[in-house]
């Protein structure tokens, strides 16, 4: 699909040059695959309580929903949009997509921030997603069974604190991403990801089904959707920001680079909203299935990024069929972390592809670059954690790598490339061109990008930089 649509690229206005091989019919399906499953991963099942629970809650996941409707969806549109009007890489997209709109050759510098972005949460996100391993061996091999909730902190804290078990499944993790992204495998990993995802949100009910017997749902219901705005605080609506951002894979090519695979015919917004919608509920059930547990348990809502990782082996192991859920579930963490991951690499990579490196070379190179700083991040979790170099500005202070990386890409650099592409689309780029693009959703799309979207990144700006 990608060799067929480059070809098609050069004519990015002809509308027959996109009907190639992949059946028409499906191409919508497909693309909504691809890019839920670029979207659905860690950030749903693993960040968003951890951050929800460090946030006090309710106020905080109103402000995330807000987020994702009112900046992340036309967003999405807007990038995906300039992606198909593109039909390169990110960054290959901004330079095509600026001169033809005879602005500044300088937008390309959206392209590379955004590129940029993307490989460094590459390098910590495999990381992460290497954690899912040992926890499926151990739901194998039983250890969760009947474990409390201490000795399940001691598991995660003993996983952290070996820096040569991080690098192995760190390792093993960024060779699964390299091996899809080399092989440009979109038929295998489409047809994987069709059906894991479904596979995924049953088992997440069903988690949200035993939840619900622990005697402590309405609490968590509560927790999640009963907002307290006193617990909100300006670094929390930043958070809010950054995060939906990170969980539909936006600002930071992602979804440009999937956008110039999108056949001309697909409208947008409606593939937009479906993306946007499935991510939301996934997050909202991951938080519906952890808070009831972490309550019944007396565990700390605030707990940090353990928190999946040290409650749920808790309530894997008092449930029946424990063992076997708990297998499922980290399979499937896996596999949705796999999926985003092969996501982050592709800006990269189709951008090397453009300049003529082999698609195997790319990968493995991109792959290996995203690698070595990862080691950075698992050692800021064990031998450099007392590593915070940049102490010396109170925003900084205390700050170990992986921290600074989190904050750079989550706080700066994925708000500004919002802000860029949104002032691109909503004031650089001809109306006409973009109404072709959107059709009837143009009306509502276009003055959100061009006053509200620009003008709320400002303010969080101005918040963040006071
Ligand atoms: N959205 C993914 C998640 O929630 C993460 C992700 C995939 C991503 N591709 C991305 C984040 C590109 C930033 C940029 O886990």
């Amino acid at each position: 699909m990608p060799d067929s649509q480059q070809v098609a690229s050069n004519s990015s206005s002809s509308r027959s040059a996109t009907a190639t091989k992949p059946a028409l019919w499906s191409s919508r399906f497909v693309f909504i695959m691809a890019a839920v499953g670029s979207a659905v991963g860690l950030g749903n099942i693993w960040k968003f309580p951890y951050i929800t629970g460090e946030n006090g809650g309710g106020a905080f996941v109103l402000v995330y929903l807000a987020c994702i409707a009112v900046i992340g969806l036309p967003l999405m549109m807007s990038e995906v949009m300039v992606g198909r009007r593109g039909g390169k890489s990110p960054i290959g997209t901004m330079a095509v997509v600026a001169k033809a709109e005879g602005r500044s050759k300088r937008w390309v510098g959206v392209g590379i921030m955004a590129t940029l972005a993307a490989f460094l949460i590459l390098s910590f996100y495999s990381v992460i997603a290497g954690w899912t391993m040992p926890y499926i061996i151990s739901a194998i091999s039983g250890s969760f069974s009947d474990i409390n909730a201490e000795d399940s902190g001691a598991l995660f804290g003993g996983l952290l604190a070996s820096p040569w078990q991080l690098l192995l499944w760190h390792s093993i993790f960024m060779g699964l991403t390299v091996l899809v992204s080399a092989g440009g495998v979109r038929h295998g990993l489409e047809r994987a990801v069709t059906k894991l995802m479904p596979a995924l949100f049953i088992l997440l009910l069903i988690l949200v089904g035993y939840a619900a017997t622990t005697g402590h749902f309405g609490e968590a219901v509560s927790f999640l959707f009963k907002p307290d705005f006193s617990a909100l605080t300006a670094e929390a609506i930043l958070t809010a920001l950054g995060h939906a951002f990170f969980t539909l894979s936006l600002a930071s090519g992602a979804m440009m680079a999937y956008g110039a695979y999108l056949p001309k015919n697909v409208s947008i917004a409606r593939t937009a909203v479906v993306v946007a919608v499935m991510d939301t509920c996934v997050a909202l059930l991951a938080g519906l299935a952890i808070f009831p547990i972490v309550f019944a348990h007396g565990l700390a809502a605030s707990e940090g990024p353990g928190l999946i990782f040290v409650t749920l082996p808790v309530a894997f192991g008092q449930m029946p069929g424990g063992g076997f859920f708990a297998t499922l579930f980290f399979v499937l963490l896996l596999f949705a972390a796999w999926t985003s991951s092969i996501s982050m690499l592709e800006s990269l990579v189709s951008y090397l592809n453009e300049k003529g490196v082999s698609r195997v070379k790319a990968a493995i190179g991109g792959g290996f670059a995203a690698w070595l700083v990862g080691i950075t991040t698992l050692l800021s979790l064990n031998v450099w954690s007392d590593f915070t170099p940049m102490d010396s500005f109170a925003r900084f202070e205390g700050k170990t790598l992986f921290d600074l990386y989190d904050y750079l890409t989550a706080n700066i650099m994925m708000p500004l490339v919002a802000f860029l592409i949104a002032v691109f689309v909503g004031w650089k780029m001809k109306p006409e061109h973009s109404k072709a693009e959107l059709g009837a959703w143009h009306k509502l799309w276009f003055p959100v990008v061009r006053y509200l979207t620009p003008i709320a990144l400002l303010i969080v700006f101005a918040f963040n930089l006071r």
